[in-house]
Formats: C-alpha cells, sequence, structure tokens
C-alpha cells in the first residue's frame, strides 16, 4: 500500500515516540479524555484535518482524537515549527502527517492539500490555514465541513473578520478564547516558551538587558513578567490605551517603539500585526541588539526592511542571522523573524498545551452532536467545556478546592440585597 505520509527521516521514529510519551505523562486532562474516548468511541469515523505545529504535545491530542475513532490527519503549520522525530512517531503509529522543519512555501501548501485531500468533517487550526485554502481553492470542500476550531488569537481574528464580511462558509469554534487555553497558553507558554527560544538561540544573559516587548496582550504580559523574573529591565511598546496603563501598573516603563529602538538589547513582537519593526527602528537600535518574533505570523519584522538595510549578512549560530548596517551596527535576526519560541525551542510546556489540548478534544466531540445546529459564524467554546477541563485540570494536579453553599448560590443569584 503507498505511504500515506511524508516526513522527514522515517528513523527517528523511536526518539520521537519517547519525547510523546514524556509529554503525555504531562498531560493528564489529555489522558483522562483519552481513556473515556478509548471506550466510547465518540469520534467513531470522523475525519478531523489538524494543521498545527507539530510537536510532542500536538502529538498527544493526536493519538486522543485516535483513540476516540477519528480519522485524524495532520500538517505543521509552520515552515519552521515541525518536530522531526515527532512526525516520524506519528506516521509509524499510522496518523496521515505531512510535514517537516524547513519546508518552503510550496511544500508547505502542499502538505495543507494533503490533509485536505482526506475530505475532512472537521478542522483544526492554529493561524486558520486550512479555513482559508478551503474557501480559496478548496471551495468543494464546502458542503462536507461540520464545522473548523481556531487555536490562536491571530486565527479568531482572521475567521472573525470573514464572518463579519459573510465570507465564512461554515461554524468555527474560537478555542482560543477560551479561558482555560488563553489564560494559560498564552500567558505562561508563550511567557515561559519565548524566553526559552531567545535563550538557546542566543546564549545571553537575560539579567541587566533592557527586554524591549512590542504588545502588551495575554502573549505580551506572560513574556513580561518571565523577563522580569530573570532579571531584565522590561520596556512595553503597546497601541491600545487600556493595555498600556496595564503594562504601567504592572511596573513596566512603556513607551513608544521609537523610543525603544534607541535603548533595547532584545526586542520581541508578540503583536499579531505587520510591521512593527521596521527600517526606522533597526538605525536607531544599538550595535549587537537582537531582534526575535513570537507572534503567529513572520510579518511583525519587517525582514524586507533590515535585508535592503544590511551591507552584509551571515549566520553565526543556527537560526541567529547577524545583519550588518551601513552604520556599522550588527543587529541579530532570530529564526528570520519567525516565531521564536517554535523556531529556536520546543514551544510551550505540556502542561500548559494539555488544557488548550483537552479543550480542542472535548470540543471535537461536542461538534459531532452540535455542529448540525450552528451557523457559519464564530463560535465560543460551551462554557461547561471549559469548566470540564479546568476540573480535569485541578484534579490531574491533585488541587481541591471549595465549593459554594446554596445560601451562597443563591445570593449571587439575587438582586433584591443592597446595603
Ligand atoms: N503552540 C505553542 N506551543 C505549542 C506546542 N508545544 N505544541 C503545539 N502548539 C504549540
Amino acid at each position: 500500500m503507498a505511504k500515506d505520509y511524508k516526513v522527514k527521516d522515517e528513523s527517528l521514529a523511536a526518539a520521537g515516540a519517547k519525547r510523546i510519551d514524556w509529554a503525555s505523562s504531562h498531560m493528564p486532562v489529555l489522558r483522562k479524555i483519552r481513556e473515556r474516548f478509548a471506550k466510547e468511541k465518540p469520534l467513531k469515523g470522523v475525519r478531523i484535518a489538524a494543521c498545527l505545529h507539530v510537536t510532542k504535545e500536538t502529538a498527544v491530542l493526536m493519538r486522543t482524537l485516535k483513540a476516540g475513532g477519528a480519522e485524524v490527519s495532520l500538517c505543521g503549520s509552520n515552515p519552521l515549527s515541525t518536530q522531526d522525530d515527532v512526525a516520524a512517531a506519528l506516521a509509524a503509529e499510522g496518523i496521515s502527517v505531512y510535514a517537516w522543519r524547513g519546508v518552503n512555501n510550496e511544500e508547505y501548501y502542499w502538505c495543507l492539500n494533503q490533509v485536505l485531500d482526506k475530505k475532512p468533517q472537521i478542522t483544526t487550526d492554529d493561524g486558520a490555514d486550512l479555513i482559508s485554502l478551503i474557501h480559496s481553492k478548496r471551495q468543494e470542500l464546502i458542503p462536507g465541513v461540520i464545522a473548523g476550531q481556531e487555536e490562536t488569537t491571530t486565527g479568531v481574528i482572521r475567521l472573525k473578520s470573514m464572518a463579519a464580511d459573510g465570507a465564512l462558509k461554515f461554524p468555527v469554534i474560537a478555542v482560543n478564547d477560551t479561558p482555560t487555553k488563553h489564560f494559560f497558553d498564552n500567558v505562561y507558554g508563550t511567557g515561559q516558551s519565548t524566553m526559552d527560544g531567545v535563550i538557546r538561540a542566543t546564549e545571553e544573559l537575560i539579567a541587566g538587558k533592557v527586554f524591549v516587548i512590542a504588545g502588551y496582550g495575554y502573549c505580551g504580559r506572560g513574556l513580561a513578567s518571565r523577563a522580569r523574573g530573570m532579571g531584565a529591565s522590561v520596556v512595553i511598546a503597546e497601541v491600545d490605551p487600556v493595555k498600556a496603563i496595564e503594562a504601567h501598573l504592572d511596573g513596566f516603563r512603556v513607551m513608544k517603539m521609537d523610543e525603544a529602538a534607541k535603548i533595547g538589547d532584545i526586542f520581541v513582537t508578540a503583536t499579531g500585526d505587520r510591521d512593527v519593526l521596521v527600517k526606522r527602528h533597526f538605525e536607531l537600535m544599538k550595535d549587537g541588539a537582537v531582534i526575535a518574533n513570537t507572534g503567529h505570523f513572520d510579518v511583525e519584522i519587517n525582514v524586507g526592511d533590515l535585508e535592503k538595510l544590511a551591507k552584509s549578512k551571515k549566520e553565526v549560530k543556527p537560526d541567529v542571522e547577524s545583519y550588518e548596517l551601513k552604520n556599522g551596527h550588527k543587529l541579530y535576526l532570530l529564526a528570520q523573524g519567525r516565531l521564536v519560541n517554535l523556531a529556536c525551542a520546543n514551544g510551550h510546556p505540556s502542561e500548559v498545551m494539555d488544557t488548550s489540548f483537552g479543550d480542542q478534544a472535548l470540543v471535537s466531540e461536542w461538534l459531532v452532536t452540535h455542529a448540525k445546529s450552528l451557523k457559519p459564524k464564530v463560535y465560543d467554546v460551551p462554557k461547561d467545556i471549559d469548566d470540564t477541563v479546568a476540573k480535569l485540570k485541578l484534579e490531574g494536579i491533585g488541587v481541591t478546592i471549595d465549593e459554594l453553599t446554596p445560601e451562597q448560590k443563591k445570593y449571587l443569584a439575587s438582586w433584591q440585597h443592597g446595603t
């Protein structure tokens, strides 16, 4: 039978399987869901196509969906984030995986199309690329898709604008927006994995550095607190006045990027928008400044501007390119401006992906029975799924909490009590 996968090196499967098992042992929510799914098979015969970072944590989700009876296919959601050993292990376990680190643009879309050729009923995206491709070049698949799920802030924004324009043709669940996803994954996950990426790539000391973060959303604030924890002097650049006040009251220096550019040692963008660092900023930066992005797409740092300004460029370490500008300053760009936490490190720790992917697994199950009643809009995750994931997590980490008494519940539900 012809192979139904494409990975870089099949001989890495055993090493990948060990890392997946390690992740699994840190993901109690998915473990509990998998045990139930294996008995109840709620996803029996359901075709699920996933476009996610192919990491050991994603592999645990794939195993969970498969245990539930789903026919799963997977491609990577970023050219530099695939862990080749994990992809090999998944292929050996019979999952149709089309992913390897370093795909070019054509290969990237070839992989997505392979997964779409399976005629998915549910799509699971990290950045909305499957949904975009279905709506642009694979419209014949639209009638067969019962719903999609989206994992990122960037993707949800993109999908909400599609829905507002009437362009969205099937319902999508905004997994990103549920508390058990963005409170943990975006804050603690991005915070830790971004520091991890910057440190692995540069091996620089963080203490004493001026660490400039563009964006004080959930990701930016997670990163700011980790950078401060390591002794950096953190500067925030924001465009949203409310978030700027929050950053100020959280004790960070807030200023325009034009000011921050002059003093920063390390810059990380976390905004979800384009052209956050451009020519005029590069021209102001100190010799030796490090530049990285942790937003989903590689549009936040204008690498084209950097190329134009540079008189020479060379790789000085894996994933670190030195750009020597005409003013003699060297600026170090990490991972070509792609997300540093997955390109230079292994992404978020398993413990936070546990709740994000617990949501994904339970939403997949919910969609099988509820998708019919949904319209082509962007929906929140049902509250009881979020609560279930939180309870499973608390159980998994051995934490018990108080419960409201009947009198307390009644008090909260009443409006008659005054002063
Ligand atoms: N996004 C960020 N970290 C991730 C991880 N470890 N696995 C999958 N997606 C991620």
